[in-house]
């Protein structure tokens, strides 16, 4: 089984997401949650982008023992020496260095010529190795960049001393074949490739970001970048939660394992939920609230005979306690008298018929029905003379 190498970015993208700010305290307790979770590289935010940032930036990487820390550089050496002054002391320093290489991002955001963009790549990963043995360098908007060119610069900054190259898809356009073959495009065609890890990093704008950094591993890619719970720039990120998951159940098709520690994946995503204020849809996979939660007669039946034939993956195996079955419109009786059952209810035939009778008018005018109201009907049933 090959092993695919995490590096989180809830930090530092994953903090870009608009509306959300972790002060400094709130960042160390996400760092050290990552840590439990197992991830080989945590980027703990963008040194220059401000004081609070830098500080945060030097605190996780004198706290944090296990994992490399990185921190986020512009191609410009002010931004490489505050990120060196932010991460010196850590364990495990390494840089990530970016430059955009597509020609829309060139020509308007970065108004320089290709060879101009090659040059100064090169010169910032040089200047950065005079700091940092290890070196991230990530082409910007690499997935609507022209192939020859990024061949090209990628061979140079290998030559310059970069550790790993990051191709990450930065506006969400690329599909899974598309990107897949740009990392086996790459791996091809740079002679230098082997002296450094290729890295995806997929945005979510068409909801194919975890798809296309898995197209990514199929092809070459040795690191993936992601945050936890799909948090960052617009869309989000892919979410290392469901990369992680998706590899596990999946390992019968991909070969491919990370070191996650699979069951702290609710721990953690509660803890970044909670401090980012940004909330986990019900229906997101295999964090969200209804991720284990069946609701169709039909479904509970089925789960209550055999859990697998409704759900492939074990909720302990992610940290959640247990699976639910949730009272609603579409539960069928074996449920119903399963859940009297859980709330200590042993009942005649007759009465569980009469309090089914009960639960399904009120399912007429609530979504779930809830325990209180499971209590309240078998109040009266049983109270009635
Ligand atoms: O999406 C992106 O291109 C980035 C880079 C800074 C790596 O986040
Ligand atoms: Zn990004």
């Amino acid at each position: 089984m090959a092993h695919v190498k995490i590096f989180d970015t809830t930090l530092r993208d994953g903090e870009q997401s608009p509306g959300v700010n972790l002060n400094r305290l709130e960042k160390l307790e996400i760092a050290k949650q990552l840590e439990r979770f197992g991830v080989d590289v945590m980027e703990a935010g963008f040194p220059a982008s401000s004081q609070g940032d830098f500080e945060s930036v030097r605190e996780i990487a004198n706290t944090i023992k296990n994992v490399s820390v990185t921190g986020l550089a512009r191609a410009v050496k002010s931004d490489i020496d505050t990120a060196w002054e932010a991460l010196k002391d850590g364990t495990d320093p390494r840089l990530h260095v970016f430059l955009a290489t597509s020609p829309i991002h060139m020509t308007y955001k970065l108004k320089k010529t290709p060879e101009e963009v090659i040059d100064t790549a090169v010169e910032m990963v040089r200047y950065a190795k005079t700091k940092f043995s290890k070196v991230e360098w990530s082409a910007e908007d690499a997935s609507r960049s022209d192939l020859e060119f990024l061949a090209r610069i990628i061979e140079k900054v290998i030559d310059a001393g970069a550790t790993v190259i990051n191709l990450p898809d930065t506006v969400g356009y690329t599909t899974p074949y598309e990107y897949g073959q740009m990392f086996q495009y790459i791996k091809q065609n740079v002679p230098n490739i082997e002296k450094a890890d290729l890295s995806c990093h997929c945005h979510d704008d068409l909801g194919m970001a975890l798809a296309n950094s898995i197209a990514a591993v199929e092809n070459g890619a040795t690191q993936v970048e992601g945050t936890i719970n799909g948090i960052g720039e617009r869309a989000g990120n892919a979410a290392l939660e469901e990369l992680a998951v998706a590899l596990k159940i999946r390992q019968d098709y991909y070969s491919f394992e990370t070191g996650l520690v699979l069951n702290e994946i609710k721990r953690t995503s509660d803890l970044v939920s909670k401090l980012t204020g940004m909330h986990v849809p019900r229906n997101k996979a295999v964090v969200g609230q209804n991720a284990f939660a069946h609701e169709s007669g039909i479904h509970q039946d089925g789960v209550l005979k055999h859990a697998q034939t409704y759900e492939i993956i074990t909720p302990e195996m992610v940290g959640v306690k247990s699976n639910s079955l949730v009272m609603g419109k579409h539960s069928g009786k074996h449920a119903f008298k399963d859940k009297l059952k859980q709330l200590g209810y042993e009942l005649s035939d007759e009465k569980v018929m009469e309090a089914f009778t009960e639960f399904k008018k009120l399912t007429d005018s609530k979504k779930e029905v809830t325990d209180d109201d499971l209590f309240t009907i078998l109040t009266e049933i049983q109270t009635q003379t």
